[in-house]
């Protein structure tokens, strides 16, 4: 039997130039070169880009996922990058690594894991996705759309193994105490599912499995930055990686829900709801610390090679689809800190209205009748 290899990304906000814009050119070589001259006996290919703020470690390897080895080289590499970050003077360098002893693997640590473990097949396309201003919950609609919803994916009609349907573990990331989670088959139980991806902040796909052959198709990051540190340290920005075609969904049925631009939350000081705009490679941020971004690579990968990068949102159809979104960025921007423009109090990542309601509330007076 062939060996499985095993897809790992590892993401982080190590310092960016001009507020939260885009790492330096400086700190995106030095994390490379960690990784390809420390890697060489560890891994067999990388992919090293940004989106947005965050620098996303792509490796192939054949340690499985939760390695230590290939943690420790991605955590070293964001370790030299951060030294680098502090150098150039770069905002907020080192940001997303809250933890200073490492102890088997990332997680846990800040940085977001992504990490699929499975043999290849005669031809192995996949994507990459990195998201930035936003947290894992993001993905939650654009995934049920694509693995339940005939309306996107005419495979679940048009497909035998794919109308089979599809297992989902779903993790509740409220519960922090260990990995609270629970597994639900569509199509039999997708309104159960629905009603779980409902709640972007509280449950997030951890990872989607074919009923047909029983391989893992999907896996997300569910990491939640303020659930490890206990206060603001910037956005999840989640990645998460999709196997395509064949027995599992298409690419294009996997892109198709990213032409709705669907609200999240996450934009300015994280505290916002904006629409997902689909950016292409290495793209920034801008408007408004935002908006929440997306970005999508497609590779194949053989023998653990990679292709280059096809850039699936740099296409003509996505520009229509920029312009689209960025009108809905602007529709709900014009209430500014009105009802549903700003996030629920218990995702709000600064303390200021925690403290400002405080301090009102000696002042509030109840009116005798
Ligand atoms: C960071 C982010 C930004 C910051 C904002 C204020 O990921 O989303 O919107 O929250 O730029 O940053 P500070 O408080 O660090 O000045
Ligand atoms: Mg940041
Ligand atoms: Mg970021």
């Amino acid at each position: 039997m062939a060996k499985k290899i095993t897809l790992s990304i590892i993401k982080a906000d190590i310092g960016s130039i001009g507020g939260h814009i885009k790492p330096s050119q400086k700190l995106l070589e030095t994390v490379e070169n960690h990784v390809k001259t420390k890697g060489k006996k560890l891994i067999i290919d990388w992919y090293v880009g940004h989106t947005g703020d965050d620098i996303a470690i792509l490796s192939t390897h054949r340690k499985g996922p939760l390695a230590e080895s290939i943690h420790k080289l991605c955590w070293k590499a964001l370790l030299e990058g951060t030294k680098v970050a502090k150098k150039q003077g770069l905002y907020g360098a080192g940001q997303d690594l809250l933890k200073d002893t490492f102890s088997g693997n990332v997680k846990g640590m800040g940085p977001a894991v992504a990490e699929l473990e499975f043999e290849e097949r005669t031809a192995e396309p996949f994507l990459m996705f990195a998201a930035d201003k936003t947290d894992p919950g993001a993905y939650s609609l654009p995934l049920y759309l694509a693995f339940a919803d005939p309306m996107y994916n005419p495979g679940l009609m048009l497909s035998a193994p794919i109308k089979k349907g599809f297992k989902w573990v779903i993790m509740d990331v409220s519960y922090t105490k260990a990995d609270k989670i629970i597994t639900l088959v569509s199509p039999e139980e997708s309104y159960d599912i629905a009603a779980l991806l409902r709640d972007n902040s509280r449950f997030v796909v951890e990872g989607i499995y074919s009923r047909a052959t029983g391989e893992r198709v999907a896996a997300v990051s569910t990491t939640r930055l303020h659930n490890i540190a206990g206060r603001y340290v910037g956005k999840d920005d989640p990645v998460m990686l999709i196997r395509t075609q064949k027995n599992f969904p298409a690419t294009g049925e996997i892109l198709a829900p990213y032409t709705i631009g669907h609200y999240v939350s996450g934009f300015m000081r994280g505290s916002h709801t904006g629409p997902l705009l689909p950016v292409k490679k290495n793209s920034s941020i801008s408007f408004f610390d935002g908006p929440p971004v997306v970005n999508c690579l497609a590779f194949c990968v053989k023998d653990g090679k990679l292709t280059e990068p096809a850039d699936v949102f740099d296409h003509p159809y996505w520009d229509w689809v920029r312009n689209k979104v960025s009108q809905k960025a602007e529709e709900i921007r014009k209430q500014g800190f009105s009802g549903v423009a700003m996030l629920p109090m218990s995702e709000l990542e600064y303390t200021g209205i925690v403290e400002t309601l405080k301090k009102l509330e000696k002042k509030f007076k109840v009116r005798k009748k």
